[in-house]
């Protein structure tokens, strides 16, 4: 049986800190999932990394249900969060309920969107027909980009405050966690310190009672951007265009395919082949 939601909310109970890694493939979520990651998040960042767009705006919910059907059929342990995109949820509690329960059935356990107080009535809504939420703050990504780019969120004592009551208010609306984004370690620290609920930070310190990164990021894949708080744990990149470069002279130069790549005929239906055509 794969982790739950109580798992990870019994996590923070326990003083345990939580994994978190963005997954939108079979392949790599397989690999995720088996190294015992906590929770996969199908974040639409994958219309970043995945599908070429310049930022999240971009992806639509069948995006969204195909990388969460393709994660659903890697996981075996982790618990499997996937992102309402952009304007699937904003316009109408009806819309929220709708795509909501379209990820549950593509294979979510929980789903995640962005957005402080004002997120509130929608999150209660979905979590009272039984949809488990995460909640998203900080920067948000979906709209925060398109008025002051990506920017440290919470840096006066204002907007810090602003934080911790939309903290608060989703932690009363029902989310089993929340999600953190480019926030100062102090005000993480305080808002992990002020709701009950995990809170999961990317780019804000060491405080948070657990990590996300995005995938492509933490194995070196992804160029584009590069933030400061993704940790590289590898240059994958390199060692795959060097694969690739290899491969390519190895064709052209007809060291592959070697014999142990081919399949051979039987001599003596061979000889049979060539008498009945001629050669
Ligand atoms: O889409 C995403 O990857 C996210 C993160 C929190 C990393 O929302």
């Amino acid at each position: 049986m794969h982790k739950t939601v109580q798992d990870i909310i019994n996590m923070k109970k326990e003083k345990r800190k939580i994994s978190v890694i963005t997954s939108y493939d079979y392949t790599l979520a397989s690999l995720c999932d088996k190294a015992g990651i906590d929770v996969l998040l199908v974040g639409d960042s994958a219309g970043m990394v995945m599908l070429g767009y310049e930022n999240t705006i971009s992806v639509t919910m069948d995006h969204m249900c195909m990388f969460t059907e393709a994660v659903s059929r890697a996981r075996k342990n982790a618990l499997l969060v996937s992102d309402l995109p952009f304007m699937s949820y904003q316009a109408s509690i009806e819309d929220a309920m709708n795509n909501s329960g379209k990820l549950i059935k593509a294979g979510a356990d929980a789903v995640k969107l962005e957005g402080g107080s004002i997120m509130a009535e929608t999150i209660s809504a979905i979590v009272d027909v039984g949809i488990p939420v995460m909640g998203h703050i900080g920067l948000q990504p979906q709209t925060t980009i398109l008025s002051q780019g990506y920017k440290v969120q919470g840096k006066t004592k204002d907007t810090a405050m602003k934080l911790i009551q939309d903290a608060k208010e989703l932690e009363d609306a029902g989310v089993f966690s929340i999600a953190v984004e480019m926030v100062s370690n102090e005000v993480a620290q305080i808002i992990s310190e002020t709701v009950s609920v995990p809170i999961i930070g990317i780019g804000s310190g060491v405080n948070c009672d657990g990590q996300v990164l995005v995938v492509q990021d933490l194995l070196g894949m992804y160029d584009k951007i590069k933030p400061k708080f993704a940790k590289r744990y590898m240059n994958l990149a390199e060692d795959i265009e060097k694969s690739l470069g290899d491969y390519k002279k190895d064709v052209e130069s007809g060291i592959f395919p070697a014999k142990e790549h081919w399949f051979s005929m039987n001599e003596e239906e061979l000889e049979k082949l060539r008498e009945e055509i001629g050669s």
